[in-house]
Parts: C-alpha cells; sequence; structure tokens
C-alpha cells in the first residue's frame, strides 16, 4: 500500500514573516499516519520555516538543489547544506526549472543522483505542454523525461524517488486535469516503471498529480488508484486550503 504524499510548492511567494506564521499554522495540523506532508519554501527561509515546523508531522522540502557537494558554485546549495538545515525532500525538474530556466533531463538526472547520494527523497516532475497533449505527445514527452530525468538508478534507489506528474497547461491556470485525464497518464508512468523495474518498484513508487490542485478536486484526483498524493503550488499557500488537501488524501 502506497501511503499518500501531500506536498506544498511555495515557489518564489510570501517573505519571511508569512513563511513563518504559514508553517507555524500548518505545524498545528493534525496529520495522522496516513498520509506524509511536506512543505517546500523558498531556500532562503528553509531554516526559518524548519523551526517553525519544529518535531511536526509537516516535513520540509526544498524546491531544488545543485549536484555537486561543495566549492565554487555561486548561488547554488548542495544536498548536504539542506540536509543539514532539516529538508527531507528535494523537488526536482520543476516545469518552471525546465522551460523558464532551461533544466535539461541531464542536469535533473545528476541532481537526482546527488539528492538521494546526500539522503534527500526527489520529487521529480514530468509533464506535457498544451501543444504537446494536442499534438498527442504527452506519453512521449513524459517517456522521455521518465528516462532521461530518471537514467541510471537501480531499482533500490528507485523506491526512493516520488514522482509528480504535472501537465504544465494546468498549473496555476486553474484548468486542472480531469480524474480520468490524470489516472490516464499515472497508470501509463507506473507500467513504465514496471518495464524499467518490476512490479515490486511499480506499486512502492508514489505518483502525485500537480496541476491547479484545490479543496473542491482534490478528493475526485485523489480516489484514482494511480494517484498517490498532490504537489500543490497556490492552495499551498493557505493554511485552510492546504489542510483541506491533507484531509482529502486521508480518505
Ligand atoms: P498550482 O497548484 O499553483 O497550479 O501549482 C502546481 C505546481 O506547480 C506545484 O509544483
Amino acid at each position: 500500500m502506497r501511503k499518500p504524499f501531500v506536498a506544498g510548492n511555495w515557489k518564489m511567494n510570501l517573505n519571511k514573516a508569512n513563511s513563518v506564521a504559514l508553517a507555524s499554522q500548518l505545524s498545528d495540523i493534525d496529520v495522522g499516519e496516513t498520509v506524509d506532508v511536506a512543505i517546500c519554501p523558498p531556500s532562503v527561509y528553509l531554516d526559518c520555516v524548519s523551526t517553525a515546523l519544529g518535531d511536526g508531522q509537516v516535513r520540509l522540502g526544498a524546491q531544488d538543489v545543485y549536484y555537486q557537494e561543495k566549492g565554487a558554485f555561486t548561488g547554488e546549495i548542495s544536498p548536504a547544506m539542506l540536509a543539514d538545515v532539516g529538508c527531507r525532500y528535494a523537488i526536482l525538474g520543476h516545469s518552471e526549472r525546465r522551460h523558464v530556466i532551461g533544466e535539461t533531463d541531464e542536469l535533473i538526472n545528476k541532481k537526482v543522483h546527488a539528492a538521494l547520494a546526500g539522503g534527500l527523497i526527489p520529487i521529480v516532475c514530468v509533464g506535457e505542454l498544451l501543444e504537446q497533449r494536442e499534438a498527442g505527445q504527452t506519453m512521449d514527452v513524459i517517456r522521455a523525461q521518465f528516462t532521461g530525468s530518471l537514467a541510471n538508478l537501480d531499482a533500490a534507489k528507485m523506491e526512493n524517488v516520488v514522482i509528480a506528474y504535472e501537465p504544465v497547461w494546468a498549473i496555476g491556470t486553474g484548468q486542472v486535469a480531469s480524474p480520468e485525464q490524470a489516472e490516464e497518464v499515472h497508470s501509463d508512468l507506473r507500467k513504465l516503471l514496471e518495464n524499467s523495474y518490476n512490479q515490486e518498484v511499480a506499486q512502492s513508487v508514489r505518483i502525485q498529480y500537480g496541476g491547479s490542485v484545490k479543496p473542491d478536486n482534490a478528493l475526485d484526483l485523489l480516489a484514482q488508484p494511480n494517484i498517490d498524493g498532490a504537489l500543490v503550488g497556490g492552495a499551498s499557500l493557505k493554511a485552510d486550503d492546504f489542510a483541506a488537501i491533507i484531509k482529502a488524501a486521508k480518505v
């Protein structure tokens, strides 16, 4: 049985005071044992958010990581630095990093290996653009991102990876994928896992859905057999909305 996992990606939002206040509100949520929860604030606020979360059930994640351990890499942050401030997860290959910053599958793959070596759980994002979906290329794109971003991982490593399917056209647009559209890709991703590894890996890897997840659509999305949680942007910035999505994951 896969434990649902709900993560909030705060992106480049909030300031220090808002971040600490939101984290404090979230630390009061009774998460329980049946769902994993994490929030991923901007890197400058990881440390104070970590303190605000304390030893509670809401865990900390970063929005990116660099693949080198240390040295002359101006502006970058290593896996060890993230672990040092209490991070358990790192989002990698988010569509905004792929399409705005220009990250490639090759770079993302190096980050996945480095994150795992540094004891972090990577949340690896895949997802097609609207024009790719309209051209019937969705699974070709997903397959290429899966193969490239997750290259050279053995089964034991793959079992520590979380995949997030985030159709780019659904991110921040309010245009959520229907539960059927999302489930189709999730079940194809699980088949990819089975073909690339084995049944055990396919059944254990969690696949989150992301893209305009809100309290009013979370239940239907999370009811799909191959949707194992949510990667939430906008709705994770409001404690009540995020709490409602966590509640939906428990049902
Ligand atoms: P929204 O929930 O704001 O659409 O963002 C989704 C996302 O990109 C999470 O990583």
